[in-house]
């Protein structure tokens, strides 16, 4: 695998560790994007991970991007590259994928914005140390073995930084925020897909605001 320099405007550490939970996002109508982007400002997060789940994600993102210009808007389950360049194109300032391919790997080269791939395994992300990559997203967390297998990462991989998602809610966020490998938690869990397209913003809010002060950063 070729591996060039990267001039990447956002690191990955920068993007994690803008807050300590990174919103992982399903926006199904774009009228939403605005409101969303400000609840969460609101409650106290400025990252937010627009995940490729629904069509109206790309001009969602682009929306923000635009429109409120204090979230650092990135894109979430990016599978390929055409996704990768897609989400560029789109604006996002950063691509997180569940997973790791070379040819995911291969496009961030060429990409100017960074990408966060998934791993699960130790395999996967030996895959990612060869292309020079130090932070990965830990996906699906909890069934991956979760703050065990975190723990367990850290004696052959001590300067590998996590950001692990999947199965993490307001009961468990904080024994994974407590690991020094992890720079940050993802989460649907403070902006569900239901209380998106109900409008709920002002109870994303409130549940953005309590996770913050439970983590001791609000
Ligand atoms: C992700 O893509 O990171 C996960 O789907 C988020 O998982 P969760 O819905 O269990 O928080």
């Amino acid at each position: 695998m070729q591996q060039v320099l990267r001039s990447w405007r956002h690191s990955p550490e920068k993007v994690l560790k803008a807050s300590p939970i990174i919103p992982v996002l399903v926006v199904d109508e774009v009228k939403d994007a605005i409101p969303l982007a400000r609840a969460l400002l609101e409650g106290g997060i400025s990252v937010l991970e627009i995940t490729l789940r629904s069509s109206a994600a790309l001009e969602a993102i682009m929306t923000i991007r635009n429109e409120v210009p204090e979230a650092m808007v990135g894109a979430g389950t990016v599978l390929n590259p055409e996704d990768l360049y897609g989400v560029e194109k789109a604006g996002a300032l950063f691509a997180i994928s569940p997973g790791i391919t070379p040819g995911l790997l291969e496009a961030s080269f060429k990409a100017s914005i960074p990408l966060i791939p998934g791993v699960s395994t130790v395999s996967e992300l030996m895959l990612g140390l060869e292309a020079g990559l130090q932070v990965f997203k830990f996906f699906p967390a909890e069934a991956a073995g979760g703050v065990r297998m975190l723990s367990a990462l850290k004696g052959p991989f001590p300067k590998v930084k996590f950001c692990p998602t999947g199965g993490i809610n307001g009961e468990n966020f904080l024994e994974y925020l407590a690991l020094d490998n992890v720079i940050s938690v993802g989460g649907s869990w403070v902006a569900p897909r239901e209380f998106i397209r109900r409008g709920r913003w002002g109870e994303i809010s409130a549940m953005v605001k309590e996770a913050l002060m439970v983590a001791g950063r609000g």
